[in-house]
């Protein structure tokens, strides 16, 4: 309405556009989103919304995750994550395809639904289905009161405020932040995480908003890669690990406000296919910082680089390797890998953002797309 709109202008500030507004926000949406619920001593998470379900997640012998867009790839990371610590067996499903295709759900089940409107047609009809079959339904959503809110049987909310760029950016953050308290304190309850990893983990969870606040220190020098790539009409991005699913949300970004073409790939299957694509034309962008699979994803950059490709790589501070190598690098603080997507997907929001702005998009409503689509 028009006043919803007058509202949202006044909320805009001193930025173009509320997704970049939305981009600048994450340092304190993601603290929001963690604040009373990790104690201070980084020995307890607290999710008082789960409290009367957590026994119920305890005992399941798999746990599957349903949402759409970019609630999807939130969906994707709490995979790795709760596999990796929790050691319970994830699936990962979109709501469309989950609601229609007779999937095998049982009462043991954990359904958790991801969804920042918390109305989106398709999850919701997940939400009924998975409930309907008795499972445990557990949401995730950014809107207080919304549909998904009052028709779980728990939940926990993103606190990321009022998104309005149709690209989602903090409420995604936020997702991650709620996804990573769940499997850290689940992996803790089952005993399945070395304690002194578990506070680690909660201590860099902690420090994600101060990195977080250097990204975007670097906004000036992305806007400045935008400059040299926005007339791509293709673009690939490539990650592994934790980092695959943030290699997708990257081109998801690019994709629905700039109208690029942007795939995300898991870097290892390149050689299976998007390898073909690579030539003087194509901007890659690696997300490469030093981790276990650094090694792995150098090479995958020099094979782009033998196929005379454009690397944008994001590399850890401090990488003169990369630098060496990459046409284009984006530093990002040193972090543990489960909590790396945080920091890694800011400079791909600014990247698509800085893209699209070039091109003269408009950047918070992009063709073609709804902010929430409550309808199939
Ligand atoms: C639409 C939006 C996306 C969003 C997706 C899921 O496609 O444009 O930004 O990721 O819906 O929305 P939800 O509210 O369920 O997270």
């Amino acid at each position: 309405s028009n006043l919803d709109l007058e509202i949202g202008e006044l909320d805009k500030g001193d930025y173009e556009y509320f997704m970049l507004k939305e981009i600048y926000e994450q340092p304190k949406t993601i603290e929001e989103t963690f604040r009373g619920r990790l104690k201070s001593d980084y020995s307890e998470i607290v999710l008082g919304g789960l409290m009367n379900v957590f026994p119920k997640i305890e005992a399941a012998q798999r746990i599957i995750i349903i949402g759409c867009g970019t609630s999807w790839h939130a969906a994707l990371i709490a995979e790795y994550m709760m596999e990796e610590y929790a050691r319970v067996p994830v699936e990962v499903e979109y709501a469309s395809e989950f609601r229609y295709r007779k999937p095998v759900i049982n009462s043991n089940d954990v359904v958790i639904l991801i969804s920042q409107s918390g109305e989106t047609a398709d999850t919701l009809a997940a939400l009924h289905l998975a409930k309907e079959k008795g499972a445990t339904v557990i949401g995730i959503c950014n809107v207080v009161g919304s549909t998904l809110a009052r028709e779980t049987d728990a939940g926990v909310y993103t606190h990321a405020g009022v998104e309005i760029g149709v690209a989602s950016t903090k409420a995604f953050t936020a997702q991650v932040t709620v996804l990573t308290m769940i499997a850290l304190k689940l992996a803790r309850r089952k005993g399945t995480i070395d304690p002194e990893e578990y506070k680690a983990l909660v201590k860099e969870l902690a420090a994600i908003p101060e990195k977080g606040r250097a990204i975007l220190e670097g906004n000036e020098h992305i806007k400045r890669i935008a400059e040299k790539y926005y007339e791509a009409v293709n673009a690939l991005y490539l990650g592994r690990g934790y980092l695959f699913p943030v290699a997708l949300e990257g081109a998801l970004k690019l994709k629905e406000i700039s109208y690029v073409h942007a795939e995300g790939y898991a870097a290892g299957e390149m050689k299976h296919g998007p390898i073909a694509l690579v030539d003087d034309n194509l901007p890659v962008v690696v997300v490469a910082p030093q981790d276990d699979y650094y090694e792995k994803v150098v090479s995958n950059i020099q094979e782009i680089k033998a196929r005379k490709g454009n690397v944008i790589a994001i590399v850890t501070e401090g990488d003169t390797g990369l630098k060496e190598l990459a046409n284009d690098v984006i530093e990002i603080p040193k972090s543990h890998p489960a909590v790396a997507p945080l920091l890694s997907v800011i400079p791909l929001q600014l990247l698509a953002y800085h893209i699209a702005l070039l091109k003269g998009c408009n950047v918070d409503q992009p063709r073609n797309l709804a902010k929430s689509v409550t309808v199939e």
